[in-house]
Order: structure tokens, then C-alpha cells, then sequence
């Protein structure tokens, strides 16, 4: 394959950067108005949620015959399912292979055992000055399990064994602890043929995460502090908690619970998705923070990016993990869904390329509340076109077993719309990697008619915002090793059976190569995707051997490697196994 064309674009937006945070200054943008806040919001919400549909028409009534018109030609319908070739590609899958030792090696060289890794100073950090809680290694092991790293294996075990302790006297982010940490050891466990060291270290663990739950609404606390152990509020915003956080432990909590057989587990993690959806009001869209005493949404930005990604994530893992016997979470899944289309599914204006918008409340002068539709998706989002792809033909098939690729017969409507979308947005992910690199932006912002903008200064559908030749690189400009896209990218294929995925997937690793191999050992981010020579940042983040590795060798796997049928991934892409449920859910 070719590498990407290169946008002829020029990089002298006069734009500030964005910070990837949720607040935002007004802009000339379209402001829609209402009432203040309070506890009328949610009536609010719905009610300017109907305008800005109203301006910006719902994409999905064209959506069956994108599907039936689309590109895809013999693989639908009737297409193609003798002619679907998932066996592994064995050079490239190796080559994968070969990339993750070369990160494994150089961090257990240079800092084995601390949490995080930095290539180019060739030293290790942890995240508190109270030691280090195995982030790395744990985040890694199953990896090298699922690779056939044996020796690797071994040492990593052994450290476990050895060195991990969890008494650690200082705050530890409950959210990321349970997805890397608690989901690396069940992982672990699971694909080790049931190792009790992995299963002591995890119920030693969820123990110490089981004090956040202690709120009077019980969603769990953002921070905990190990040694004590004790749940801890964070203190940077007094009285929240963020969706996305509280609700992505479910699947590990539920995990322990089955191997344990202990119910408290679940119960705690289930109660906080009964709180949401009580606390979830029409048309189905959860804004990013709640309030952890009353359990309840306050104002803030509706986005499937950071602190809002993962909720909608695991509304369909859940469903999944549970061997789809739990209908309350299809429906909610479905619900959201059908709420993310209608509120913030858009087409770019020349290429209709299809991607999520954000809606950001702001005060206006008066003190009211108004919300604005900003064209800013996160590489973050990109984890979503797979993920709906997977949704289609779970939650969204009349049947138990669709075809490879999956025909429409067999979809729900709702199955048929959100297949067509996931296909969507995995090509606008990829149409983001065409940078001077072949590396995707952390944030791109797309072109509407109000952001000012000239032909000259933007010529093409997206952005980055606050690029400018010779500026300092801004933070949207930034790869930091991110996995989504090849995760979407590896369900596509195993999906479909369609080799273009895997073509996409193989640019991308050699652009990752290219530009954040570290020649002495390692992988670093890239601060600008769009210069080269790259600039690179002295960080690898922990997912790159837990995820976008993880991913790609997958996707270069023969698909009895971890089928989708008896896996799913958390978060951080750690594989658990679908069971068939004890317990019941206790709400409705
Ligand atoms: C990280 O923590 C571990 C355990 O306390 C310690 O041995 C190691 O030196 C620490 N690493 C750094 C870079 O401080
Ligand atoms: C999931 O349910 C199906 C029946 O719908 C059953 O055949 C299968 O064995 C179940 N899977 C597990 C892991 O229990």
C-alpha cells in the first residue's frame, strides 16, 4: 500500500489551541438559548438538544441507502462470505511482534518495575512518590501471553510474584487503576489457564478500590488511596465525578465477581449504572460529570471523547460480557445510540466525511444556559466505528450468528444504521492519519460554515486547531502512541473479512516506525503529526504495549486468536471472557 497522500495544507490558522479541556470560551458560533441553570436542566437539555437538530438535519434517515448504494459492493448483500480470508498474516503479525519487544525490552532494561516509561532519557517515573504499583508491567503481561512471549512472560510473572505491592500511601486514580491494573491481572488470569497469583493480586486490589464506592449515591470516588485504603475526592473538581469513570469498572468488577464467586463485586459496580440510568433523562446523552452525593448529571459537555468515551463503550460490553441475557442494557445501548445520531453525527461539508460533534453548555451574559455544537472530535472517538460495528451485529442482528460480512437481512434496523455509521467513522479516522507523518492528531475539528475560517487558511474538511508554521506545536498536534483507531480497525476486519482494514492498519504501524521508534529502545510520542523530522516527547505510554500492539497483532492474527464471540475487551484492551450469568441485574 501507498503511503497517504499529503494535505496541501497550509498551517497558519490564526487560532488559539485548544487544551483538550471542557471549558471552552464563547465563540461566534451558534449559541442556542434557554432557560438557567438548575433543576429544570434536563428539560433544558432536551429542549435545546431539538434545536440544534433542527439546524443541523439528522443524518440517519439516508442511512439505508448509503448502506444499500454504498462501496461495498459483492461484500453485501450475499457477498462474499466463502471468499473471506481471516487467516493470519504471518510476516506482519511477526513484525508486530517483533515492534512490542522492542518497547518491552528497553522499559525492562532501563526501569522494570517503575510505572511509566520514558524512551528517550532512558529512565522509569511512578505515578506518586510512593512507589510504583506495577502500571506497566501489568498493563503488559497479557500481551506477551497472547503473543507467545514466554520468556518475557515469565520475568514479568516473576516481578509480580516478587516486587508488586499495593501499599502505596498516596492517591491513585480509581478509574485507571481498575482498567489497566485490575483488568491487566484478570486478563492475565484468565488467558494463564487460571493462575492464583494473578487472582490474589486482583481481589487484593478490588478490595482497596471497593472504599471509593462509599458516597451516599455510590458512584465510586476518583481517587483511593491504596495503604489505607480509603476513596478520595478529587480535589480538583470538589463534589464530581466523571461519567466515563464511574462507568467503566463494570466489566472487571463483574469478572471478579464470576471468579470469585463473591457477589459484592458486582453489586457496587452494577449500583452505579442503576444511578445512571435513573439519573439519565431523554433523549439518552450523559454529559460528562455527575455530582457523587446526590448521583446526579450537572451541566457539562456531551462528548464521546475524554470522560465521556468508555460509558457508551461498556453500555455494550455489558451487554455483551453477560452473553446478551441482560436486556436492560441493549436498551440502553440503543438509547444512547440513537441519541448520538440524532444529536451528534455531522458530514463535513466537501467530502461528507461522517464524525461526533460535542455540545459545551455555556452561561451567556444573562446567566442562562445555552449550548454550542462544536465540531471537535477527539482521536479518542475513533474507537467508536468498530465499536458499532460490534453493536450491529450483537444488540442490533435478529439472528445469534450473522454472516462475515454480515448481510442486511440480518440487522435490525437500528443494526443496519449503526453499521453504516461505524464504516463511516472508521474512514474518517483514517482520512485524519493523512498528515505529513501518517500519524492521526490527538484532536481534529472539522469545517462548518461559521468558524471563520478562509479556503486558504483551511482548505480541506478538518484541522488541527492552533497549527502555524513555526509556532510551537499545539496540543491537538500531538500522537501519544493512541490504539483507537486500529482497535476499530481490527473488530472492522474480523468483522467483515475485508483486507482494506488491514491495509489501513499496516500504513499506520509503519508510520509508528517511522516517526516514535527510538532507535536505542522504545517508542515515543510525536508532538506534531504533521512536521518531520518528528519532534519527539520523552513518554511511551503504558497502552501502546497493552493496546495499539495488542490490536494490531490481532488484527494480523488468524481470528481464532481471542474471537469477538467469546471475548470482550475492557477499555485498556484487556480480553475477559462472555459468561452465561448467575446473577441477575437488580434494576430496570
Ligand atoms: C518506583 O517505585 C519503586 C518501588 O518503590 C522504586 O523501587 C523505584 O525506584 C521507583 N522509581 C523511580 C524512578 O523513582
Ligand atoms: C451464550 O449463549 C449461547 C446461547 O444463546 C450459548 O450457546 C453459549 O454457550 C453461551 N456462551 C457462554 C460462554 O456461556
Amino acid at each position: 500500500m501507498s503511503e497517504p497522500t499529503l494535505r496541501q495544507r497550509k498551517q497558519n490558522l490564526a487560532k488559539t489551541s485548544s487544551s483538550g479541556s471542557t471549558t471552552k470560551s464563547p465563540s461566534r458560533s451558534p449559541v442556542r438559548k434557554a432557560s438557567s441553570f438548575g433543576p429544570g436542566f434536563y428539560v433544558v437539555c432536551c429542549l435545546v438538544l431539538s434545536a440544534v437538530v433542527f439546524l443541523y438535519p439528522n443524518p440517519a434517515t439516508e442511512l439505508l441507502q448509503t448502506w444499500l448504494g454504498a462501496d461495498w459492493g459483492a461484500s453485501l448483500p450475499g457477498g462474499g462470505a466463502d471468499s473471506v480470508d481471516l487467516t493470519a498474516d504471518v510476516a506482519k503479525r511477526d513484525a508486530v511482534v517483533a515492534a512490542f519487544k522492542h518497547a518491552w525490552l528497553a522499559y525492562e532494561r532501563d526501569a522494570m518495575g517503575d510505572d511509566e516509561y520514558h524512551p528517550i532519557s532512558h529512565k522509569g517515573s511512578n505515578l506518586t512518590e510512593a512507589g510504583g504499583i506495577g502500571y506497566t508491567v501489568v498493563d503488559s503481561i497479557d500481551t506477551m501471553l497472547i503473543m507467545g512471549l514466554d520468556e518475557e512472560y515469565q520475568r514479568a510473572r516473576e516481578w509480580i510474584k516478587t516486587k508488586m505491592t499495593l501499599d502505596r500511601d498516596a492517591n491513585f486514580n480509581t478509574f485507571e487503576t481498575t482498567i489497566r491494573v485490575l483488568g491487566g491481572l484478570l486478563s492475565a488470569y484468565h488467558l494463564s489457564s487460571e493462575d492464583p497469583l494473578f487472582l490474589e493480586r486482583a481481589t487484593d486490589l478490588a478490595d482497596r478500590l471497593l472504599t471509593t464506592f462509599e458516597t451516599p449515591s455510590g458512584l465510586p470516588l476518583s481517587n483511593v488511596n491504596l495503604a489505607i485504603p480509603e476513596g478520595r475526592a478529587d480535589s480538583n473538581s470538589p463534589g464530581l465525578v466523571s461519567t466515563a469513570e464511574v462507568a467503566t469498572l463494570q466489566l472487571e468488577f463483574r469478572d471478579l465477581t464470576m471468579v470469585t464467586d463473591e457477589d459484592m463485586y458486582w453489586r457496587k459496580a452494577e449500583k452505579v449504572m442503576a444511578v445512571i440510568k435513573a439519573a439519565t433523562m431523554p433523549p439518552g446523552l450523559a454529559p460528562i460529570y455527575m455530582n457523587y452525593e446526590q448521583g446526579r448529571f450537572v451541566p457539562s459537555a456531551i462528548r464521546l471523547g475524554s470522560r465521556g468515551d468508555s460509558y457508551y463503550e461498556y453500555l455494550l460490553k455489558q451487554f455483551l460480557q453477560t452473553n446478551r441475557t441482560e436486556p436492560i442494557y441493549r436498551q440502553m445501548y440503543e438509547n444512547a445510540m440513537t441519541a448520538i445520531h440524532n444529536h451528534l453525527i455531522q458530514k463535513s461539508t466537501t467530502a461528507g466525511l461522517t464524525y461526533t460533534s460535542e455540545l459545551i453548555p455555556e452561561r451567556t451574559q444573562e446567566g442562562e444556559l445555552a449550548w454550542r455544537l462544536t465540531p471537535k472530535q477527539d482521536h479518542l472517538v475513533c474507537f467508536l466505528g468498530g465499536s458499532l460495528m460490534l453493536g450491529a451485529v450483537t444488540a442490533g442482528a435478529v439472528v445469534d450468528k450473522v454472516s462475515i460480512p454480515p448481510s442486511p437481512n440480518q440487522l435490525l434496523e437500528q443494526g443496519i444504521r449503526d453499521w453504516s455509521t461505524g464504516v463511516e467513522l472508521i474512514k474518517t479516522c483514517m482520512a485524519t492519519h493523512d498528515t505529513a507523518t501518517g500519524l492521526a492528531p490527538e484532536i481534529v475539528h472539522f469545517r462548518i460554515p461559521s468558524d471563520g475560517l478562509s479556503e486558504f487558511m483551511a482548505p480541506t474538511d478538518w484541522y488541527i486547531k492552533g497549527a502555524r508554521k513555526g509556532a510551537p506545536a499545539s496540543y491537538d498536534a500531538r500522537y501519544i502512541l493512541r490504539p483507537e483507531t486500529v482497535e476499530s480497525l481490527f473488530i472492522a476486519f474480523r468483522l467483515t473479512g475485508d483486507r482494506r482494514y488491514r491495509d489501513w492498519g499496516w500504513n499506520i504501524f509503519q508510520s509508528i516506525e517511522k516517526h516514535c521508534k527510538i532507535a536505542s529502545g522504545g517508542y515515543a510520542s510525536v508532538i506534531n503529526v504533521d512536521e518531520v523530522p518528528v519532534t519527539h516527547e520523552d513518554k511511551m505510554e503504558t497502552f501502546l504495549m497493552s493496546e495499539t500492539f495488542k490490536y494490531l497483532y490481532l488484527l494480523f492474527a488468524d481470528s481464532s486468536v481471542i474471537p469477538l464471540t467469546q471475548y470482550v475487551f475492557n477499555t485498556e484492551a484487556h480480553p475477559l471472557p462472555i459468561f452465561n450469568p448467575t446473577i441477575r441485574t437488580g434494576f430496570s
